[in-house]
Parts: C-alpha cells; sequence; structure tokens
C-alpha cells in the first residue's frame, strides 16, 4: 500500500481533505515520519529560503537575500537574444544535451574565466545548475557521514543546508580582514590529524566572501595552496563574485595558483548575468570531475541546453562586459550608500566589513545582543537581514547580520539601516535599564578595532553627540 493510498485517495483529493480538515494534517506528519531517510533528520533548511518568503512582501526592505539586480538587464537584449537562439537552435534548445554541457557552453565558460585571468580547457569544465550544484556534487561525490569538511567561520549560509544533508562534520577557521586565517586552518589540520581524521576538502569563498565580504591575502592565497599540495587536500574554490570587483588590483584565483592538481573551481553565471538562467560550472582535475559528471546524472541528466544556448547567444552580442561593467558601478555606489549608512546609524559599538567587490557587508554588533532575535524586532519593522547564526553550524554568529547592498535602491538602504539602527539602539538602551550599566564601550578608535580584529576591515565610526552619550551614562 503507497501512501497515497493510506492517505485515502489521489494527492488532489488529499489536498482538498488537508484543506477542509486541517486536524488531519498532523496525524499526515506523523503517517509519513516512518518513511524519511534518516539523513532528513540532519537536513536543515536555509535562513535566507525561510527569508525569502516574507521579505517578498512589498512593505519588507530586503538587505537578506543575495539578489543581484535583475532589472538593469535590458528586457530588449533578453528579446533579441531569445530570438536568435529560437531562430538558429530552437531544436537542440529544446532537446536534451550531454551531462558536461554544451561544448559551445564549456568553451564560453572557458572565456569567463580568462576574463578573470585563469586558463581553463573545455574539457575540465562541468557544465551545472548553478553553483550551488557543485557544492551538492562534490559534497556528493566525497562526503561519508561524519566526514570533516574544513570552511571559513562565517561561511555561506546556502552551503550549510548542503553540508547538513550528507551528515558532514563541519570545522570552521576563523576570518579575518585578509579571509580566512591560514595559520589557523593549519593548526587545526594538524589538530586533526592527531586524532586521525582527514578532511575531505576545505571550502572557501576567498573573493568577496559571502557572507563576510572579505577577500583572501595574496600570501593568504599562495600559502593555502601549498598546504593542500603539501597534505594533498581538496580545496573547493567557490568564487561568484570575482568579476564584480569596485576597487583594488585583481588577485589570482586560487585554481591558477595551484595548476590543475587539487582546487575544485566552481563558478556561476548567477552574479555576472542572472540567476534565472540556473547556470554555473566547476572545472576539476579529471578524476574528480568525473565522479561530479556521475552525481550530476543522477540529479539533473543534464545542464538546460535552453539556458546555455541563451548566455553563448548573449556573450557572443558583445554586450556582457558592458553589463558587467554597470552592475560594478551600480552595486559601488550601493556599498558606499551602505557604508555611509551604517557610519550614521548603528552605535559606536558596531563594527562592519568594508567589501571591495561582491554582495555583502558583515555587522557585528556587542556580544549581548542576539541577531536571530533582533531579526523578529526588525521584522515588525519591515525589514530583514540574515542572522549570523546562519553562517555557523555550531551555533556561533549570535550577533553578526549579513547586510546585502546589491538588490535595493540607494533610498531602500538608508531606510532600511536607519530602522536596524532604530532597533539596535532600541536594545541597548533596554540592556542598560536592565543591567544598571552601559556596554563597555572602548574609549580609544584604536582599542574598538582591536576588540573588532575579528573580520575587521573596520571604519573608523563617528562618536556619539555629547548630549547622547550623557543621556545613556545617567542610565
Ligand atoms: C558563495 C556562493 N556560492 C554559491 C551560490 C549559489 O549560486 P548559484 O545561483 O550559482 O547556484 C551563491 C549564491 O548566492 C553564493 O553566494
Amino acid at each position: 500500500m503507497t501512501v497515497e493510498d493510506r492517505g485515502g485517495g489521489s494527492r488532489g483529493e488529499d489536498r482538498r481533505m488537508d484543506r477542509s480538515r486541517p486536524a488531519s494534517a498532523t496525524r499526515d506528519l506523523e503517517r509519513y515520519a516512518g518513511l524519511f531517510a534518516s539523513r532528513t533528520r540532519v537536513m536543515t533548511s536555509s535562513a535566507m529560503r525561510d527569508l525569502m518568503a516574507i521579505t517578498e512582501r512589498p512593505d519588507v526592505i530586503s538587505l537578506a537575500g543575495g539578489l543581484p539586480d535583475t532589472s538593469t538587464f535590458p528586457a530588449e537584449t533578453l528579446a533579441a537574444v531569445m530570438a536568435r537562439v529560437a531562430a538558429d537552435a530552437s531544436a537542440r534548445a529544446l532537446q536534451y544535451g550531454p551531462t558536461d554541457g554544451l561544448l559551445a557552453a564549456r568553451e564560453t565558460i572557458c572565456t569567463v574565466m580568462a576574463q578573470g585571468g585563469a586558463e581553463a580547457h573545455p574539457d575540465d569544465v562541468l557544465v551545472t545548475t548553478g553553483g550551488q550544484q557543485v557544492i551538492d556534487l562534490v559534497c556528493k561525490a566525497l562526503i561519508d557521514p561524519g566526514d570533516v569538511i574544513v570552511a571559513e567561520g562565517p561561511t555561506y549560509p546556502g552551503a550549510v543546508p548542503a553540508f547538513s544533508a550528507y551528515q558532514a562534520d563541519v570545522v570552521q577557521i576563523a576570518m579575518d580582514a585578509d579571509g580566512m586565517r591560514v595559520d589557523e586552518l593549519e593548526e587545526t589540520l594538524d589538530r586533526l590529524e592527531r586524532e586521525g581524521r582527514r578532511p575531505k576538502f576545505i571550502y572557501t569563498v576567498p573573493t568577496f566572501q559571502n557572507p563576510a565580504g572579505v577577500t583572501l591575502s595574496l600570501p593568504r592565497r599562495r600559502r593555502l595552496v601549498e598546504v593542500a599540495h603539501q597534505r594533498e587536500l581538496i580545496v573547493l574554490e567557490d568564487d561568484p563574485y570575482g568579476l564584480l570587483r569596485f576597487e583594488g588590483e585583481p588577485l589570482p584565483t586560487l585554481y591558477e595558483l595551484d595548476g590543475g592538481h587539487f582546487v575544485v573551481y566552481a563558478g556561476t553565471f548567477s552574479k555576472i548575468l542572472a540567476p534565472g538562467v540556473r547556470l554555473g560550472w566547476a572545472v576539476a582535475p579529471r578524476p574528480v570531475l568525473e565522479k561530479l559528471n556521475l552525481g550530476a546524472q543522477a540529479s539533473t541528466l543534464c545542464p538546460s541546453p535552453f539556458a546555455q544556448l541563451f548566455v553563448i547567444a548573449y556573450l557572443e552580442s558583445g554586450h556582457w562586459p558592458a553589463y558587467v561593467a554597470e552592475l560594478v558601478a551600480l552595486y559601488r555606489r550601493r556599498r558606499d550608500v551602505m557604508l555611509e549608512a551604517l557610519a550614521a546609524h548603528l552605535p559606536a559599538e558596531a563594527s562592519w566589513t568594508r567589501p571591495e567587490g561582491g554582495l555583502f557587508v558583515w555587522a557585528t554588533l556587542p556580544d549581548f545582543l542576539d541577531t536571530t532575535d533582533l531579526l523578529a524586532l526588525a521584522l515588525r519593522r519591515n525589514v530583514a537581514f540574515v542572522p549570523g547564526r546562519a553562517a555557523y553550524l555550531d551555533g556561533r554568529g549570535g550577533s553578526s547580520l549579513r547586510l546585502n547592498f546589491s538588490g535595493s535602491s540607494d533610498e531602500a538602504i538608508r531606510e532600511g539601516i536607519a530602522r536596524i539602527g532604530l532597533v539596535v539602539r532600541e536594545q541597548l538602551d533596554l540592556y542598560g535599564t536592565l543591567t544598571g550599566r552601559m556596554p563597555a564601550v572602548p574609549a580609544r578608535a584604536d582599542e574598538r578595532a582591536e576588540r573588532a580584529s575579528e573580520l575587521a576591515d573596520v571604519l573608523a565610526l563617528p562618536r556619539r553627540g555629547r548630549g547622547e552619550a550623557r543621556r545613556r551614562d545617567t542610565r
């Protein structure tokens, strides 16, 4: 007997029954519970996905998503490129394709990688349904329950559900303004070795990291690749943002420094074209690539030929470099707006990163404030962010938050940060009232910078006005 039989009819009937008799929902849950695989017990939902339903409300200013601004993509260009695909390759676009992707798509990907300075061969490329699928496929190929993955702390919140689904034991390495602390990584690898545990891979977003916004320095890049070679460890380099640089000199990717031995590179068109095309790629050493390919066969059969032909035609149209330049200029301005708003509205106890590219700022509040609780209060004021805990697997990150600046207008960013600032100050005042003291605020900017040295490319924040300081001090 199938679940549906036991439920008393077709799915359609089930749904009708659910609607008319909501009490049956609990019974249904119990009925299904025995069928789920044990791994579903540790599967978690992505914080951003959960937030998306709320943040889609038009009255909510969402600084939570990682959304690029797709409104800047000219509709006429989209129509023209689609028309070209329809005219030139309609049958191919509508057909299944090879699992590793169309050759022309893999060649196009190699030209995109060359923009970032990396040379790749089309035979080393697997086209995927976004960068997210690369993370999933790497876990699928390498992770048995209990295996160790080393990641940055904080890590990309969207990777957390993937790591959890494969029941990995994730060890997170602290970061500062120069990205992952590679010295701490080495100490951790030594400790794991003593415990007889060899990590299956190191996951990193070295450039304009999501969520921290920081970039791994060149010396650390070199050292990380050396460490991978010495210890024969795979590094998964996730690089959605490398081409979105607002300032500073481009750095070589880990893939480039590695020379094709231990680095698996994950790229995507989501942030340099549009996430709706759902197209990304992996470049990996052949034996790894073969396993990724097998995993992809089981999950998607092949990446969408329609999407691939669209991307190929769009890049051939010659509009792409100007479009990326436009995005860079737009996001640079929005980053500046956000940094100004943070300086104006967050209290002196807060610190935040200053990204040189990408989409995110990571802010840290005094450690007695919990940003998960704060989010509930912020949502009441119709503003959302990602609470820091979403970027850790061990409960850390409670006083931090991720703020996105690419997906909102200048006005929305200003207003959103002002509302968050209000909620934060209310909580600080409440803390002061309840404890009878104000949190210790280091007197000098250099002391504050030291305190916030974790992830601190800390801005010199304006001091509080005298009157305000007095008001707080008398509480
Ligand atoms: C670091 C990182 N990796 C992967 C992804 C997933 O992107 P895609 O749309 O290519 O699946 C994102 C999306 O925000 C990301 O920030």
